[in-house]
């Protein structure tokens, strides 16, 4: 797998759609990936409201991700809820010549 440093490429950044998640598997850990003009977001697919893997389909409103069953709202940036409650993973992301790296972040959120 190609690297940059600890971070492993996840995809070109052409693959991701605009202003829509996309789901990817590393490690066995569902992420969702959302692209918003030249920055992107990298969160861990799994809702912690319920455990259901959909961050990827949620709805972007300013810069928060909407799970799409409930409406839980996210940070984009941190996986933050509003008000800094726990919200979801985040991980690191590093883009070099339109190659989108990403690097997971070990610690789990508890709840
Ligand atoms: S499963 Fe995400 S808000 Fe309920």
């Amino acid at each position: 797998m190609e690297t940059n440093g600890e971070f492993l490429y996840l995809c070109d950044l052409t693959d991701l759609p605009e202003i829509k998640g996309k789901k990817y598997t590393i490690d066995d850990e569902e992420i969702a990936v959302f692209k918003i003009k030249e920055n992107v977001y990298a969160l861990s697919n799994v809702c912690p409201h319920q455990h259901k893997a959909i961050i990827c389909d949620g709805f972007l409103e300013d810069n928060l991700v909407v799970c799409p069953a409930h409406g839980w709202k996210f940070r984009l940036e941190d996986g933050k809820q509003p008000g800094n409650r726990n919200g979801l993973r985040s991980h690191f992301v590093k883009i070099r010549n339109n190659k989108v790296y990403i690097k997971l972040a070990k610690s789990k959120l508890n709840w």
